[in-house]
């Protein structure tokens, strides 16, 4: 462990604990650009931004940040070269079946939100054994984002709620937006507070296009594998010197 996240390890004495947000939602972005600037393959930076992911999730419980959603796979990403695909599929696998033991030491509540009907039989085995295996754990509330897209989370919700009004258990004006959100892939938790991207583009590539309505949104250049616990500080930072003003004055 390095000097800086030894210092890190608490909560940094200029946030104010009782204003901290209790859902970050992150996009991990960057990846492949870490492992070119490094001369290096595109999945050495997927690789990397495992490590990242596993300590911010470690940060979450540190500095007692309740929920964090991580977009790891979206439905736009099996555009992507075949190899990569693969090796992020099996990389997905992998880490679940090496990280399982400890999230459940560390009271982690693992849920995957997606379509996840898509993915190899494999992946599911372990998606599905990770979430019955933490669904009673009370402690950080980790949702990961794979073949994601928002669009497609809002079509599902309409079709489910179509099939609820077509067999009469539902009349269209008790469609609302609580009932609505009740039929999202994240109806377990509440809508982030604070949004982070790295890699500095500035937009939300099909992320969480319901949930982000009033998030906080913080983009960072830095490269997703470089962002470590001094990065999601200056982010916390800059979220607690936000005016949250939901449409009032
Ligand atoms: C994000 O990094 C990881 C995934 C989308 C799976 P990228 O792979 O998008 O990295 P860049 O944006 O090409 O650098
Ligand atoms: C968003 O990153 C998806 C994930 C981080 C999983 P992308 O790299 O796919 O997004 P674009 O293509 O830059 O919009
Ligand atoms: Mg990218």
């Amino acid at each position: 462990m390095t000097s800086k996240q030894t210092i890190f390890q608490d909560l940094p004495t200029d946030l104010d604990r009782y204003r901290l947000p209790k859902h970050v939602a992150v996009i991990m972005d960057g990846n492949g650009r870490w492992a070119k600037s490094r001369g290096l393959p595109r999945i050495m930076g997927h690789r990397r931004g495992v490590d990242t992911l596993k300590d911010l999730l470690r940060c979450c419980k540190d500095w007692g940040i309740p929920a964090l959603t991580a977009y790891a796979f979206s439905t736009e990403n099996w555009g992507r070269p075949l190899e990569e695909v693969d090796f992020l599929m099996t990389l997905f696998e992998r880490v679940l079946r090496r990280e399982l033991d400890e999230m459940i030491q560390e009271n982690v509540q693992i849920k995957f939100v997606g379509d996840l009907s898509s993915l190899p039989s494999s992946l599911r085995t372990e998606i599905e054994r990770s979430m019955a295996l933490t669904q009673d754990n009370q402690g950080t509330r980790f949702t990961v984002a794979t073949n994601y897209g928002g669009r497609q989370e809002i079509v599902q919700a309409c079709q489910k709620i179509a099939h609820q009004v077509q067999q009469g258990l539902v009349q269209p004006d008790e469609i609302d937006e609580a009932l609505f959100a009740r039929h999202l892939y994240t109806a377990h938790v509440s809508d982030p507070d604070l949004l982070i991207r790295t890699s500095g583009e500035m937009r939300i590539s099909n992320f969480l296009l319901w949930q982000l309505a009033y998030a906080e949104f913080y983009i960072t250049q830095t490269l997703w594998p470089d962002f470590d616990r001094a990065e999601f500080h200056r982010a916390l930072c800059a979220y607690q010197k936000r005016d949250r003003r939901f449409g009032k004055v």
